[in-house]
């Protein structure tokens, strides 16, 4: 199975990848890791561990990483995810414990204590774990296999400024120096994830379905929904964060190119824009699969399907 680390801000979209990652053979989740973004780390932390115990893998260690972006002060989102950041249905409090070991030192050790190129990050929330563990031990970053994740828009523009998208935004000098390190990057921008729709059939399945990880996508998509039809008049819920492990699961889903994207650290109105070089006009060498079109009905059958192996 591909081995894959879980950085994370949970999200009821966030809930949804956990959910698709454990339900598939195909992936190890060696552990999650939640960082501050959509709603603070003491909450992030706690989402993650109730979604891991909700999918009965409570042999799946979560760790809490940093709680506050690199140099900036964190913006979150509650106003999209709700107070709790995962607002929708009720879960228990937790039993799973939080384990005791720093999530950016648990980034680093398992990079190092895996055979080089055979650990995937995948991050879907703010990049500030990530940079934070390349910074610890920069000796990690020939070691990772490649970071699959969700964040940036091109021909979307932006979902928190007019420019940028939220996971970017947040810690956009985390941002650039992922972006900057040379690691293979696959990118799932709002140009997909704005594709990647709920629609009422769909969520109706999963609420259908027989054991407790249907009902509770139904219930995260419908809150999320109600947020997104207000704002922007789409009829579904997008599905951001499951892209990016659809897209270790079946990569023809997805078209892109390989292109260059920068991040803009000291934009006067683009902070945390991605600058993608679609076109290839920059001459800059290409250091990221940045995707643009999903093949949505698959996803979602996709997504149905696994999750409906779940408990
Ligand atoms: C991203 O921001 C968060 O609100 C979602 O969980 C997703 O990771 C979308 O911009
Ligand atoms: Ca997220």
């Amino acid at each position: 199975a591909q081995k894959i680390i879980i950085d994370t801000d949970p999200g009821q979209d966030d809930a949804v990848a956990i959910l698709l990652a454990l339900a598939s053979p195909e992936l190890q989740v060696l552990g999650i890791v939640a960082v501050a973004g959509n709603v603070p780390l003491a909450l992030t932390e706690v989402n993650a561990r109730k979604v891991v115990e909700l999918s009965g893998r409570t042999d799946v260690p979560v760790f809490a990483g940093r709680d506050r972006p690199l140099s900036r002060e964190l913006v979150t989102a509650e106003h999209v995810h709700g107070k709790t950041g995962l607002d929708g249905i009720e879960l228990p409090a937790p039993t799973l414990p939080l384990q005791a070991q720093d999530g950016v030192d648990f980034i680093v050790e398992t990079l190092r204590t895996h055979d080089a190129g055979t650990v995937t990050l995948v991050p879907i929330g703010p990049l500030t774990n990530i940079a934070e563990a390349f910074r610890r031990a920069p000796d990690i970053i020939e070691r990772v296999q490649q970071i699959v994740l969700m964040g940036g828009a091109y021909f979307e523009v932006g979902n928190i400024t007019p420019a940028a998208e939220f996971n970017i935004y947040v810690d956009p000098e985390a941002a650039a120096e992922v972006f900057a390190a040379g690691v293979p990057l696959v990118v799932m921008p709002l140009d997909v994830t704005h594709k990647a729709l709920t629609d009422r059939a769909w969520v109706e399945a999963m609420r259908a379905l027989p054991g407790r990880c249907g009902p509770a996508v139904a219930g995260w998509t419908d809150f999320f929904e109600r947020f997104d039809t207000a704002k922007y008049g789409s009829l579904g819920a997008p599905l951001h964060d499951p892209c990016t492990i659809a897209w270790l699961l079946d990569p023809d889903l997805f078209q892109g190119r390989h292109i260059n994207v920068e991040i803009e650290i000291e934009g006067r109105w683009t902070t945390g824009m991605t600058i993608a070089d679609w076109w290839r006009v920059s001459g800059r060498t290409p250091n990221a699969l940045f995707l643009k079109d999903v093949d949505r009905d698959a996803l979602f059958d996709m997504i149905h399907d696994r999750i409906a192996r779940l408990p």
